[in-house]
């Protein structure tokens, strides 16, 4: 079987890793991976089944036991939970800090595992996560942490809400400054895989950067691990 060439794209909140790693993956014609919404589909099915978001060993149990389906719809991947779409829910701010909460929790993790690494298939993957390039693919040829500063994150956060629902709704900035600080000190504190870029990442700051600009960068580095033959 032809091996997966993997790109992983790690790093906080906010710092454009799905952007670019959609962009990345649709250039490159390779499969994509958000890590993310299968933590985030972890929270919404243990809050909707009442689970205790304290007990690590029913966590562990409702990821891995997951019904979640990804369908292909015209509008590209529908996220089904028990066949309800919940494509919505698991974007809202309480889904992304229980998906933090659920992802600090072992069980929840080395459930997810294989999961994620099936997703390595012909000709190659773009990884989009916190541990992808320190746990859950540590050979990739290609890592790259992506970050930029809280508030050029809580900035970008704000004009996707405005966009989506309209008005100026900057009097939330401070909140949503203080979300992102929330989420990047309980994902980086936490002992299980917290967030960090693998000893042999590229780190990008994207806090002046738009995402042609850093799309264009990885993919020279892409075309420089062809040519080397190898890791960066
Ligand atoms: O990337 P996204 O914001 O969708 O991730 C939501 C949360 O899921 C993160 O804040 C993080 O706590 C958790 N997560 C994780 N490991 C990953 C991806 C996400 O712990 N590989």
């Amino acid at each position: 079987m032809a091996e997966a060439f993997v790109i992983t794209v790690d790093g906080p909140s906010g710092a454009g890793k799905g952007t670019t790693s959609a962009a990345l993956a649709r250039q490159l014609g390779f499969h994509l991976l958000d890590s993310g919404a299968l933590y985030r589909l972890t929270g919404l099915a243990a809050r909707r089944a009442g689970v205790d978001m304290a007990d690590a060993e029913a966590l562990g149990e409702v990821a891995r036991t997951l019904p979640v389906e990804f369908v292909s719809a015209e509008q590209g991947v529908r996220v089904e939970l028990g066949g309800d779409d919940v494509g919505a829910a698991i974007r809202t701010e309480q889904a992304g800090m229980d998906a933090s909460t659920v992802g600090a929790v072992p069980q929840v993790r080395a459930a997810l595992l294989q999961c994620q690494r099936d997703f390595a298939k012909a000709p190659g993957l773009v990884a989009d996560g916190r541990d992808m390039g320190t746990t859950v693919f540590p050979a990739a040829p290609l890592k790259i942490y992506l970050t930029a500063s809280a508030e050029q994150r809580a900035r970008r956060r704000l004009l996707q809400l405005q966009e989506k629902h309209g008005g100026d709704l900057s009097e939330q900035y401070p909140q949503i400054l203080a979300d992102i600080k929330a989420r990047d000190q309980q994902d980086s504190k936490r002992a299980s895989s917290p967030l960090k870029p693998a000893a042999d990442a590229v780190v990008i700051d994207s806090s002046d950067m738009g995402i042609d600009a850093v799309l264009a960068q990885i993919l020279g580095l892409y075309q420089r691990c062809q040519v080397d033959g190898g890791s960066m």
